[in-house]
């Protein structure tokens, strides 16, 4: 497991925007977020389960965050430009966005993947992360340090049999991930991946109803990794498909440099 003793509010001034913040990895990488001064945009798709992270955040007394009701399978690219226009008007500022709503579908032959849930996977996963960076660009361009951080999985970076669209939507997000950070690699922007691996959380459960409960990892036990990676310990990564068990060299690794393209935009 990764070790990593934050200072205290090295957050505070940060604004860091989750998506799927009401449940699992999401919740819990929210709630360390706002522990340690960060202020939190709570995005996700079920209100009262954003309204209990909100809660939890207000009544442990770290900074107020704000939620983000949106449901990523119907979002247009309307309310992702209102949503960036709402982010700059009410905070000014967005630091870093942690990309982890997913939906698993249906783990099954290829030959029997619905095009309808083929097409949800691929809206939730892919398309809402491709349409939700592209509107907020142009903000994180105006923040030093930004960090997206794209979530991923084993099956992301090795196919598996019956993982059928939510593998081929991890690969995705890992094509996604790379293509920004070659994109980006002499910005303020740095661009990551994760595979947290197997934890216990709603997800882990459809993926495993006949796991026994002592199942490895909670959230909680991830976040020393998720607080490091948005930490300027680690500004050097970029780039990097990272997974939660291969740590190790973590702290080596370089920032790519050579043959960027370096792109100036316009201050809006
Ligand atoms: N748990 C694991 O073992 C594991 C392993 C590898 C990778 N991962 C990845 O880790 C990330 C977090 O997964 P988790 O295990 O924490 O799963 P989880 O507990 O099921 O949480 C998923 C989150 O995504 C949100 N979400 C799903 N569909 C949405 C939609 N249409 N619009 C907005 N939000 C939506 C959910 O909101 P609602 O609760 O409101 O539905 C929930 O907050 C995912 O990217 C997953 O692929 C997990």
């Amino acid at each position: 497991m990764f070790n990593y003793l934050p200072k205290s509010n090295f957050l505070e001034h940060k604004t860091l925007l989750v998506t799927g913040a009401g449940d699992g990895i999401g919740q819990t990488a929210a709630l360390h977020f706002a522990k340690y001064g960060a202020q939190v945009i709570l995005l996700g798709r079920t209100v009262k389960k954003l309204e209990a992270t909100y809660d939890d955040i207000v009544q442990r007394g770290y900074p107020t965050p704000a939620i983000v009701p949106m449901d990523l399978k119907g979002a247009s690219e309307s309310h992702y430009q209102g949503l960036a226009e709402t982010i700059a008007s009410q905070f000014q500022q967005l630091d870093g966005c942690l990309h982890n709503a997913a939906v698993l579908g249906d783990l099954t032959p290829f030959e029997h993947i619905s095009k309808a849930s083929f097409d949800e996977v691929m809206q939730v996963n892919v398309t809402a992360q491709f349409q939700l960076t592209k509107a907020l660009l142009p903000l994180l361009r105006h923040s030093t340090p930004a960090h997206l951080l794209f979530t991923s999985s084993l099956v992301g970076r090795q196919g598996r049999a019956y993982w059928g669209a939510y593998a081929i939507s991890k690969f995705a997000t890992e094509g996604m991930m790379q293509v920004l950070a070659d994109e980006l690699g002499n910005t303020n922007i740095r661009v990551n991946s994760i595979n947290p691996g197997a934890t216990k959380t709603a997800m882990r459960q459809k993926a495993y109803p006949d796991e026994p409960e002592n199942i490895p990892q909670k959230p909680a036990d991830l976040m020393p990794l998720y607080l490091y990676l948005f930490s300027e310990d680690a500004l050097h990564l970029h780039g990097q498909a990272i997974d939660a068990k291969e740590t190790d060299n973590l702290k080596l690794a370089k920032k790519p440099q050579a043959d960027r393209l370096n792109v100036s935009v316009p201050a809006t």
